[in-house]
This record gives structure tokens, sequence and C-alpha cells, in this order.
């Protein structure tokens, strides 16, 4: 258990990208041998057909706002879900007492306890613990998968320190409950799940209320626990955000999966039924759904046919974190079949799906020694296959294809996101502060991935309004977030 305290206030660990601050692109790529792949028909193919120039990436990012567009007129239609997330009012810093925060998106779910003190003080005193998910229960049934979180809840609650963390008299423990997958809500404490992705496939859980799941295995476990928010990650990171600096306006998810969730003007949502129309409230658009204008090959095609939730969410299998190996690992195979990659035989352990993961592309492309001796161990290391510089040379290119794609379409959503907000709001153009609150592990792990999204942003943006966008790295802040919005709609 991690135990963190701090006066007056624990803020978040922030590093910021300014686009006034531009960099010189200081990443190291000579690895690179731009000529190497003209030897290669199938790589230079592959690259051709990812490629993502500016004109195509502007295209991209007018499809994606129309979509957004389109999804925010009547439920159901354009490819982006534009949930209504029922957070219409945003943290103040106001907030005080004692929350929970319990996070469940990934390989591993989070449980996080938060003391907030109002103005001054903010957070008081967090704890948190991870905890990683058994394979088998992502794709096992609702009750063994809940039974597990219950029985974790229920034990960090038992190790409650008194005394750091005091719950006032009379109240259950209240729970911000972040739930990073696809989610119709119907009000902020309960919602349906859509669909499953991220490799999880739970039997029998489409369509309940994910609360209600929640709910009744607390309770089995004895847990006098409710909860008060259920956010997606993308809000939760742009609450907590928000809770230190008022000009975030985005949140963006680069991990496992992706997505981002913004703050929009009522009066812009016609499929909102209310009858009051003013102010804000904050959107999730689902953006990973998109798929109109995208420079799919047959690697992806494949890739996606094999998914678990096949014909879906074609924009994250192309940007987020899960598929960018899988991808490698599929060209890879079908340059040993036809021109001899690695020797005469592809490597057994290259059928594997998902045996590259991203982290491997990341080291492998951050290898700038001069025989590319690194490539040399990921690759005798994962795919027990040693290689001579001239193959490294080229699994190094299809790595950099991939991640540069990736990077860019994730950076011409960005730009989407940013110009639906400044169509409405005229923020930019009068020169306010825009900041979008990052997180997750590909954006802050994956240096060449982080800069071909910057470029992208700068290409798109212009200096215009570049230089009041800020790109915040907020990690881990989503905890806080849905904390903090627990509080927010606390039944107290
Ligand atoms: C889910 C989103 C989530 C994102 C990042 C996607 O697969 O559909 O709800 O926010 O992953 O975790």
């Amino acid at each position: 258990m991690s135990l963190t305290f701090a006066s007056p206030t624990i803020t978040p660990t922030i590093r910021s990208f300014t686009f006034s601050s531009r960099r010189t692109n200081n990443i190291v790529m000579s690895a690179i041998q731009p000529n190497s792949a003209s030897l290669c028909p199938i790589l230079t193919k592959f690259q051709n057909d990812c490629a993502t120039p500016t004109p195509y990436l502007r295209k991209v990012a007018d499809a994606i706002v129309d979509e957004m567009q389109a999804g925010l007129a009547v439920e159901g239609e354009g490819e982006l879900d534009m949930i209504l997330t029922y957070v219409d009012a945003l943290p103040s810093g106001n907030e005080e007492g004692l929350f929970y925060a319990l996070d469940l998106g990934g390989t591993n779910f989070r449980v996080r306890s938060v003391q907030l003190g109002g103005k001054e003080e903010r957070v008081i005193a967090t704890e948190s613990e991870q905890i990683s998910i058994p394979k088998e229960l992502m794709i096992g049934t609702s009750e063994e998968l809940f039974g597990f979180i219950a029985t974790k809840l229920a034990s960090f609650v038992a190790k409650e320190k008194p005394g750091r963390f005091q719950l006032e008299q009379g109240r259950k423990r209240e729970i911000g409950f972040t739930f990073s997958f696809p989610v119709k809500q119907t009000s902020i404490d309960s919602g349906t799940l859509m669909k499953w992705t991220k490799g999880f496939h739970v039997s029998g859980m489409e369509g309940k209320n994910v609360v209600a799941c929640l709910n009744e295995a607390m309770e089995v476990h004895g847990l006098n626990m409710r909860v008060s928010a259920l956010v997606n990650d993308g809000v939760g990171t742009l609450a907590g955000a928000r809770y230190w600096d008022e000009d975030v306006m985005v949140g963006v998810i680069l991990g496992t999966g992706t997505n981002a969730c913004y703050v929009e003007q009522k009066h812009k949502i016609p499929k909102l039924q209310s009858k009051s129309s003013s102010g804000t409230t904050v959107i999730n658009t689902e953006w990973g759904g998109y798929s109109k204008i995208l420079p799919r090959t047959v690697f992806d095609q494949e890739m996606d046919e094999k998914s678990l939730n096949p014909g879906e969410h074609l924009y994250e299998k192309m940007i987020s974190g899960m598929y960018l190996g899988e991808i490698v690992r599929r060209v890879l195979l079908q340059m040993c079949k036809t021109s001899d990659l690695f020797g005469q035989f592809a490597p057994a352990k290259l059928s594997k799906p998902f045996v590259l993961r991203t982290e491997h592309l990341c080291k492998m492309q951050e290898d700038n020694t001069d025989d590319l001796q690194n490539v040399g161990s990921v690759l005798y290391e994962f795919l027990e296959v040693e290689t001579n510089l001239n193959a490294r040379r080229r699994v190094v290119e299809v790595c950099d294809t991939v991640v540069k794609r990736g990077g860019r379409l994730a950076g011409a959503g960005i730009v989407a996101v940013l110009e639906k907000i400044e169509k409405d709001t005229k923020r930019m153009s009068s020169g306010k502060r825009t900041v979008v609150a990052m997180d997750g592990a590909l954006y802050e792990k994956y240096p060449q991935y982080r800069s071909y999204m910057q470029d992208a942003l700068v290409e798109l943006l212009g200096h215009k309004f570049a230089s009041d966008v800020v790109i915040k790295h907020t990690k881990d802040v989503s905890g806080i977030g849905a904390a903090v919005l627990a509080a927010t709609n606390s039944i107290y």
C-alpha cells in the first residue's frame, strides 16, 4: 500500500507541453535507414498504405468533428457514441470529506481513498492499492469479476488507518466508480454496459447496470458502501485535472485503450432532452469507435477479424497500446513468408498473437547502438530468433511505421475535439488558454509516439491556436477525479 501525505496540497504528476515552447525533435531515430525498405516490397507497400500526410490528417480531423456532431444530434447516429455523462458540475476545489475511487478498465484495478480538505487543503491524504486482475476473470462471469473486486475492496477498507481518514458519522462510504468501457449512462450513478473492449469479454454483462453488479457484490461481501458517481477514465482524468486547473477542457487517454472526454455546451447537444439547456456538461466521445477515413491495411483488417470485438473500435485498434505490437507482428510474419526477413523460416514464436507488445516496440525504437544490439536482444528474447543488422533495421522500420501512424492519428483526434470546442466557444481565438489533460502509458512511456502526436497537432492547429493549447500529462489523476465527483454527487 502506498501512502501519500502532503501539506497543504497533494498535486498530481504533471508534465506540460505547450506549442509555443515546441521542442526541436531530439529523439534518436538514427537506427532507421530510409532506403533499406525499398528492398522489401511488403514493407514499401505497408509504409505507403500507412502514410498520413497533413492533408490526409486534416480530412480525418474534419470527419471526426462531423461524427461528433452526428452523435450529439441523435442517439445512435454517427460513429461516436457521444455519451452524456451527467457530469454537469466539475470540481470546484471546495469538496470535503472522505471518498473512495475504484478504477476498473485494464489488466489492473485500483482502489483509492481520498480525504478532501476543501479549497485550502485540497487532498489532505490519499492511499491506494493496485491489484492485477487474473486473466481468466477478464473473460469469465460478472459474479466472478465483481466478487473479486469486492473482496479486494473490503480488505483495502479493513486496512484503513483511523486518524488519517475520517468518515463523518452516520455516513456510508461513497465511491466514484471509474469503469473504462462504453457505458450508456442513465444517471450519474447508473449505466448499462454497451460493449466490452480491450480484451475483456465477461459473459452476460452487456446491457446490464454495472453499478448494480458492483452493489450486489459489495452486499454479498458485507461492504456498507455506495457508488455515488459512475465515470469513464477520460471523465475522471478531466475532472481530476480540473480540480487543480480550471482551464482543463479535455481529458484524453492513450493507454491500452483510448478515449477523449470534453466539456460541451448543453445547447449544442440536440439529443439532450432536458428543459434546461444552459450551462455545460461533459461528453464521453468514445472516439475509439471512429472508422470512416482511416489508413487501414490488410494487417489491420486481419487483426480486427480475429479480435474479441470484430468491426468495432477500429480507430482504437490503430492508435492504442493494446494493438500496436500485434500489427507489427503480423507485418513481420508476412515479411518472413515473402522475403526471408529472418532467414529461410519464420520463428515459431512469431505466430503467437500478441507476443510483441508496445513496450517491446518502444525498446527497439529507442535503440541507438550502431548494430542495433537492443533490437537484437528483444527479438532474441521474445521471438527466439538470431538476427543480422539488416533484419533489425527492417524491424525498426515496421515499428516506426505503425507508431508514426498511431501517434499522428491520435493527434488528429485531439485536434478534432479542440476544433469542436473552438467552434462553439471561440475560446482559443479569444486567446484563452485551453488545457488537454492526458493520461495513459502509451503517451507517458513512448517518446516517439508522443513526438509524432505532437507533430500532427502543430501541423493541424497551426500557430494561430497552437500557442494557447497546453497538453498536460496528468498521471493517475483519474482516481482523484472520480473521488471528487463522488463528493460532488454525494447523497449527504
Ligand atoms: C473504452 C473507453 C475507455 C478507453 C481508455 C476504450 O476501450 O471504450 O471507455 O475510456 O478504452 O481506457
